[in-house]
């Protein structure tokens, strides 16, 4: 009976908890590593992808809800807020159910996929819809926090980017060091904060020899800071990361410089591409935005900024059953049949 533990208890000597903190999981993290075949040929890399839509509410955000809600429960909050595109909503309804507390979630009106959604009714969230977007929600769960007896457990809060960055932690146990580039998608720029932070302190304490060059992508539509200035109105197909004011920007422009690294954007239609291949030829179903990461890498390869024989690591955030819309559209119809072999075999082709 060895089973994955969860993070706090796998990685618990780097974790900010002590011997009586009360630890709230679903037995989080644990992701699997999966060599991506085709990438890897296409780049003459080693590539593989951190698939975190294995985690228990199918994103990466459980690593950092599973501290943030620990800590919250040590203090002894009864009810906990969040704003968010969807993941973060799903993720603190479920930690908060383990919990016994009150689940707030502040959500951009109409914009975030259907299946996040239908995971905050479920864990009996209360969910208000903001007419604005994630940037509004944001400000507007600040103040709240601020002002009334409810804590905030976005990614501002510092015991998420603690748990996130057992993310990192995980892939050098697995690889027996750091992979030379690491690539994710941006939104509001907590993850590739905690991701650089887990490397480095390998790094530091001599677990990893090295830490990896961090490859950003954000949305076009949603590319803040690749611009170099907010974005009013952020838009993309990408919900999860249609954010045009990232609360660690300044974070992620010190993991990109730290690391000699970068941070592009890729388009909506490149993200669709990475998307479908992902699914179709790596067998891997991850939703929108986690296409990003693959999308980025295929466009720097394409630029030639990619040289061989390196090892490469993309993670790939959240499940694409969250949002089945995309995987839907445009897709052929399945062609109804009647009960008969013949017919079956021949729409088929087998006959
Ligand atoms: N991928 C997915 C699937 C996400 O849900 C998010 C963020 C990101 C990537 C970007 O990560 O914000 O740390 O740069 N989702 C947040 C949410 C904003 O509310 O669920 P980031």
């Amino acid at each position: 009976t060895h089973q994955w533990r969860g993070i706090i208890e796998e990685y618990r000597d780097r974790l900010p908890v002590s011997d009586t903190t009360p630890v709230v999981t679903l037995r989080e993290g644990g992701t699997p590593l999966v060599p991506a075949q085709v990438l890897s040929e296409r780049t003459g890399c080693e590539v593989h992808l951190k698939v975190e839509g294995a985690n228990p509410t199918g994103s990466f955000k459980d690593r950092g809800m599973t501290m943030a809600i620990t800590r919250a429960k040590e203090e002894g909050a009864k009810a906990v807020i969040c704003a968010s595109t969807g993941n973060t909503s799903a993720s603190a309804a479920a930690y908060a159910v383990r919990a016994g507390m009150v689940c707030a979630v502040l959500v951009p009106q109409g914009k975030i996929a259907l299946g996040k959604m239908g995971q905050a009714l479920v864990h009996g969230a209360k969910i208000l819809q903001v007419d604005g977007n994630f940037d509004d929600c944001l400000t507007l769960a600040r103040g709240l926090s601020d002002n009334y007896p409810v804590a905030l457990v976005n990614s501002v809060n510092p015991v998420r980017i603690e748990g996130q960055k057992t993310a990192s932690f995980e892939i050098v146990d697995m690889l027996g060091d750091a992979p030379d580039i690491h690539v994710l998608p941006v939104g509001n720029a907590g993850n590739i904060t905690a991701y650089w932070k887990g490397y480095t302190e390998y790094a530091a304490d001599g677990v990893a020899t090295k830490t990896p060059r961090m490859w950003g992508f954000q949305a076009s539509g949603s590319a803040p800071i690749v611009r170099g200035e907010v974005v009013k109105d952020p838009s993309t197909i990408a919900t999860a990361i249609r954010i045009g004011n990232p609360a660690s920007w300044q974070f992620a422009l010190a993991a990109r410089d730290e690391s000699g690294g970068f941070i592009d954007e890729v388009t909506d239609r490149e993200i669709l591409r990475a998307y479908r291949l992902l699914a179709s030829q790596e067998g891997v179903f991850v939703e929108p935005a986690s296409a990003a990461s693959v999308a980025g890498l295929l466009k720097a390869a394409e630029q030639g900024k990619v040289d061989p024989g390196q090892r490469i690591v993309c993670t790939v955030t959240g499940n694409g059953l969250k949002d089945p819309d995309w995987a839907v559209a445009g897709a052929p119809q399945p062609v109804t049949v009647p009960v008969d072999a013949a017919t079956a075999a021949e729409r088929l082709g087998l006959a």
